[in-house]
């Protein structure tokens, strides 16, 4: 059975709405003129940050996804990054914007840009909600980033811990309270 906790709320739905409002701003601007972005999210993490990111995106765009697990049930991640499920789509000679929600040792987002890159696509970018650079064992760095956070653990928007918590609308940071 699962240790108790509860959850603090750590960025609000507003404010997380506000920060995507700039980043689709910005990501705009720079594929201005692309003739139609694909946008792959990678599951589960991504589903909430994805629909709310790309309904701000003022350019013509193709939405795909892309499974990858790495965590499962676990507190800690497994390094090794297991792809469930691939794009439906080719990305040849293609502008790529990928959407993760969170960078934490690296490892997933790294497997997935060097597997995505050796399709050869004209352009990828990486648009991450969280960056935890503490954690970091994989040097990379998302285009975007929305939120810089501590090592917490952190839930909701999409984000789970042991499967739960997705659909909380806020980013939490999870604090047990009772010992191990
Ligand atoms: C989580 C999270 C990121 C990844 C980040 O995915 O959604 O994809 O871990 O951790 P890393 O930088 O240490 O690799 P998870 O494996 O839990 O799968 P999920 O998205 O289906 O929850
Ligand atoms: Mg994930
Ligand atoms: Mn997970």
């Amino acid at each position: 059975s699962q240790r108790p906790y509860v959850i603090d709320e750590m960025i609000s739905a507003k404010a997380i709405a506000a920060r995507i409002e700039a980043l689709a701003k910005d990501i705009t601007r720079v594929f201005e003129g692309t003739d139609k972005l694909v946008v792959v999210g990678l599951l589960r993490g991504s589903f909430v940050f994805i629909a709310d990111l790309v309904r701000e995106i003022d350019l013509p765009v193709e939405v795909d996804f892309l499974e990858a697990s790495s965590y499962g049930n676990a507190m800690e991640s497994s390094r090794e990054v297991r792809i469930l499920k691939d794009l439906r789509g080719e990305i040849a000679g293609r502008d790529v914007l990928v959407v993760e929600d969170i960078v934490d040792t690296g490892f997933t987002l790294h497997h997935v840009v060097n597997l995505l890159k050796s399709r050869e696509p004209r352009r990828l970018e990486v648009c991450a909600l969280l960056d935890k650079p503490a954690r970091r064992e994989v040097p990379i760095k998302a285009t975007w980033t929305g939120f810089e956070i501590p090592d917490e653990f952190v839930v909701g928007y999409g984000i789970d811990f042991a499967q739960r918590n997705r659909n909380l609308p806020f980013i939490g940071k999870v604090r047990f309270t009772a010992p191990e």
